[in-house]
């Protein structure tokens, strides 16, 4: 025999078992953009590594050890699987001249590839669903993204999620601190690691969050980047947390939090949990002002956010609030010469009703039919016996707790029975 192939590590299936966990938090996500008028847009997967390089920056860790890079045989391109969806976001509204007539507002959804230790909640591909506001400079812009992630937490009915927050302040203010940054640093590079002594000059921000223990006593002494903050960015941060305040959603405010890609400015955020173990966050984003001119486009500010999808899901399946949908509505079993035929016709009915159904297959005893019917999670099964075939009926046996009793009914009326009831007895 053949040996079977395996997926590659850290790429998973989504199998039909977990497809309806994925549909419900899909459709919670769509009402709540919706909700907030924005507009869906798709990018490709692969993009010119250059584009990557150019926004992330290349003293990153996404840039460094973990894209997806290849070759394109035919021409010699370098080409990189999409890490994250921020930049083709970006070159695609820069390309396609979108804020032409003033801004937008995006999302989009789909797989993303780093080349990361793979772990629970920590994938090689996984998914976001990605929200980006460009041609916006107000704070009230920033605020928004965050009412829209808290309103989805409450969608979902998810708990103990923590909304960090901070303000990475603008260019010139960083400018300020980094050289304040490297002085404090170079006091202590006995503590540094070799990735740190290569970043300390290149791009010394990212060494606060550096996951090396032995940096975690000179991190917390660096010196604080609220205090190297300009006006501007103070006054854009502290509406930011008073639109928060003035519809209650909770914050706390982490001075350490700096993100792991280069593009932001101003503020910048984490929603985190204690339920996931190390993969924490579920949620990241913030402002990014100079991308889109660093782009290629006309300067315009902008901000956004990921979510990762199948963290979200982890944490839905751990609070357990969501039951997952019933495969079908209505579960046909058959016994008889003439009665699969029957059921194909008493199904395509059901269906036309407006109702999903599953015709059973292939033949076997009422029984074994019956405990497939049980195990599929749908609402009814219909049932087409030899009786009910020779006297045009069906029966009808709810399977899901609803207070009725197995009923016998001629089959129009059983067709019209199950599209009223399944609904109204939800
Ligand atoms: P990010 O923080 O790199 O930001 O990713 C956003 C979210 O994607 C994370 O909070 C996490 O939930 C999820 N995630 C990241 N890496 C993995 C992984 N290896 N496995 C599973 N989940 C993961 C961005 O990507 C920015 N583009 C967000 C943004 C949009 N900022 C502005 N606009």
């Amino acid at each position: 025999m053949n040996q079977a192939l395996q997926a590659i590590r850290g790429m998973n299936d989504v199998l039909p078992e977990q497809a309806a966990l994925w549909a419900t938090f899909e459709q919670a996500a769509r009402q709540v953009l919706n909700a907030y008028g924005y507009q869906p847009i798709r990018m490709p997967l692969v993009e010119p590594t250059e584009l990557f390089v150019r926004s992330i920056g290349e003293v990153t860790d996404i840039v460094e050890k973990e894209m997806y890079t290849f070759v394109d045989g035919l021409n010699g391109e370098r080409l990189t699987l999409r890490p994250e969806g921020t930049a083709s976001c970006v070159r695609a509204v820069v390309q396609h001249h979108l804020l032409y007539d003033g801004g937008k507002r995006l999302w989009y959804t789909g797989p993303m590839f780093r080349h990361e230790r793979p772990q629970k909640g920590r994938y090689r591909q996984f998914h976001q669903i990605g929200v980006e506001a460009l041609g916006f400079e107000g704070p009230e812009l920033d605020a928004e993204h965050l009412m829209m992630i808290h309103r989805l937490w409450q969608a979902l009915g998810l708990t103990g999620i923590q909304l960090e927050l901070n303000s990475i302040g603008d260019y010139h203010d960083r400018v300020a601190y980094r050289t304040a940054l490297i002085h404090h640093f170079e006091q202590h590079r006995g503590a540094l690691g070799e990735e740190e002594l290569r970043r300390l000059h290149t791009n010394p921000m990212r060494l606060l969050d550096s996951k090396n223990p032995a940096m975690a006593e000179v991190i917390t002494a660096a010196p604080n980047l609220q205090d190297f903050l300009g006006e501007e960015a103070r006054e854009h941060f502290s509406a930011v947390c008073r639109y928060l305040d003035a519809v209650n959603i909770p914050y706390v405010i982490n001075s350490r939090l700096v993100r792991g890609l280069d593009y932001y400015n101003r503020t910048v955020f984490e929603w985190t949990t204690r339920d996931l173990g190390a993969q924490a966050t579920i949620c990241g984003g913030g402002r990014y002002d100079g991308l889109v001119e660093q782009l290629g486009g006309k300067p315009a500010p902008a901000c956004g956010f990921g979510i990762g999808i199948e963290r979200v899901l982890l944490l839905i399946e751990q609070q357990q609030r969501i039951q997952a949908q019933p495969a079908v509505d209505v579960y046909v079993l058959h016994q008889g010469p003439s009665a699969l035929e029957t059921a194909l016709t008493v199904a395509e009915e059901v269906r036309s009703a407006g109702l999903s159904a599953l015709v059973h297959s292939p033949a076997g005893s009422l029984k074994s039919q019956m405990k497939k019917a049980d195990a599929s999670g749908a609402h009814f099964a219909a049932i087409l016996g030899e009786s009910e075939c020779a006297n045009g009926t069906v029966t009808i046996k709810p399977l899901r707790g609803q207070a009725l009793e197995q009923t016998t009914l001629p089959q129009a009326d059983a067709v019209a029975f199950l599209a009223g009831r399944s609904i109204t007895d939800e």
